[in-house]
């Protein structure tokens, strides 16, 4: 069978995964930080690619490849292609302002009105973090570059066309040249962008140049073809990937992170995930998005064709990265510290708005700690406490989603923070669920590598029709079966008194 490549290009480095198509076995890896910082030069995560897929033993030998990427980063290109400037990333909080200006307009000047309105029209309350709104800050606060804007892609859309070839004019890793018109993008990373409606045009999903043309001043610019989840975007460069294969490399649509990470842990509806990355994510598959004009959760689309519910908060692995500095300890001390206080930290409680917070959205709001005395001045309740606020902060997520009527019937703990026994033993209690933590593993690199093997099936191009002994095979209809095995499955141990406490000091803050 063929192999297939997945890419994630995520805030904090590029990762890639080559598998076998049929199988979803990991043949090979490699990975590339990327700079620090919340605005960003794309061609940074140009080089992190080709860096890790060097890392990665090359990609001359796969039939196919996919790029998951962080959301909502705004790639402003001018008519060579070129990047007018650094991009803004999806934790950028300056257009704060501008949301709440493009709220009020929708509105008629009435906020709850316009935000019932952005939710109808796009699935989400406008926040700092939408690509929308950071057009319109673009508009305001940097004018010349707001006239040069020729295109509009997000992260992997931008990385998709320079991996198809394309990039600025004159520069000779880009040797199609600037043809905006080949940039592609998928329903889930469009549907993050505040101008684009997943379930618009009767389901099959519409841009929306009305709220373009309201954030930029105007619509005549060039945003990226939406493909459908198993569509094909075209042929990666052969100096890139696929110069050993028939045909080239085909690249698949791609997805934004969360829903590339869906895929990656096979998510399908009634499942939730609660991801702590450098966001929190509590996320799910639901077949319809609902559209919550309170903001909290997110209505976009998944990789796969239905919808992808989420309410994301700013802090979190980052919560504990704090502890740590505080503490002076590493992830295991941490950990060991918090398991030596008991549940509900006698009374401390850390409401984690460390970088403001998004659900709620607080993009100015600072972190508190409450209930300090000298019995809770310990390092083991401080840690504790760091520990429990921000998976409350999670909580009010998961409450949020409960709330729009999504089925809850499955939780899956996942990213980098999830393998620490601190979260793993206090998660079930904060949260009063019983809890699956799926292997650690690269789930949005994987979830794009297990896209590209579907790309590769419905392309008509994977070469074997899957039979029954070949189970996990991929076919044209649906993606490949390659869930993430379970490694740890958690019973619940309900302490409602870790959040009753945190409820109380929240919304001091
Ligand atoms: C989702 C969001 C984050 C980024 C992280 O709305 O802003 O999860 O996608 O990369």
């Amino acid at each position: 069978m063929p192999l297939v490549a997945g890419v994630d290009t995520s805030t904090q480095s590029c990762k890639i995964v080559v598998r076998d198509a049929a199988t979803g076995e990991l043949v090979r890896s490699g990975s590339a930080k990327h700079p620090d910082g919340t605005e960003i030069h794309p061609d940074h995560w140009w080089s992190a690619f080709t860096q890790a897929a060097d890392a990665a033993g090359g990609l001359a030998d796969v039939a196919a490849i996919a790029v998951g990427g962080q959301q909502h980063g705004m790639v402003a290109l001018d008519a060579e292609g070129r990047v007018i400037r650094d991009a803004l990333l999806w934790n950028d909080t300056r257009s704060a302002g501008a949301a709440e200006a493009l709220i009020s307009e929708l509105g008629d000047g009435d906020r709850a009105v316009g935000s019932q309105r952005w939710a109808d029209a796009v699935g989400s309350v406008l926040v700092a973090s939408l690509t929308v709104t950071k057009l319109r800050w673009l508009r305001d606060a940097e004018p010349e570059n707001a006239a040069r804007v020729a295109a509009v892609a997000l992260p992997h859309d931008w990385l998709s066309w320079r991996i198809a070839g394309y990039g600025p004019a004159g520069d000779p890793s880009a040797p199609l040249g600037p043809d905006l018109n080949a940039l592609f993008t998928d329903r889930s990373d469009a549907s993050g962008t505040g101008y684009y409606d997943a379930q618009g045009a009767n389901g099959a999903g519409e841009y929306r140049p009305d709220l373009l043309r309201m954030a930029l001043g105007r619509d005549d610019v060039v945003l990226p073809r939406v493909l459908g989840p198993a569509e094909s975007g075209g042929v990666a460069h052969p100096s890139v990937a696929g110069v050993d294969v028939d045909g080239g490399a085909l690249i698949g649509p791609g997805a934004g992170d969360n829903a590339g990470a869906a895929l990656g842990v096979g998510m399908t509806p009634g499942d939730v995930a609660i991801s702590i990355g450098t966001s929190g994510v509590v996320s799910a598959v639901a077949p319809r998005r609902t559209a919550d004009g309170s903001g909290a959760i997110n209505g976009f689309a998944d990789a796969a064709g239905n919808a992808l519910m989420l309410a994301v908060t700013l802090n979190a692995a980052r919560v504990l990265d704090a502890a740590r500095e505080v503490l002076g300890v590493d992830v295991d001390e941490l950990a060991a510290l918090a398991l030596r206080a008991p549940a509900g930290s006698d009374g401390l409680v850390l409401v984690p708005y460390l970088e403001g917070e998004r659900t709620p959205n607080r993009p100015d709001a600072t972190g508190t700690l409450h209930g300090i005395r000298l019995a809770t001045s310990t390092r083991p309740h401080l840690a504790r406490a760091y520990v429990e606020g921000m998976l409350c902060g999670l909580a009010d997520g998961l409450d949020a989603l409960r709330a729009q009527g999504v089925p809850v019937e499955r939780v899956m703990l996942i990213g980098g923070a999830a393998q620490s026994p601190a979260v793993q033993e206090i998660a079930p209690q904060v949260f009063g669920l019983p809890i699956a933590v799926p292997e650690p593993g690269e789930y949005v690199a994987d979830g794009a590598a297990r896209q590209a093997a579907w790309v590769l099936a419905a392309a008509g191009a994977a070469g074997a029709t899957p039979t029954t002994a070949d189970a996990g095979a991929p076919s044209a209809l649906a993606p490949p079966d390659w869930s993430a095995t379970i490694s740890a499955t958690l019973p619940a141990d309900p302490r409602p008194e870790i959040r009753e406490q945190y409820a109380k000091v929240r919304d001091l803050a």
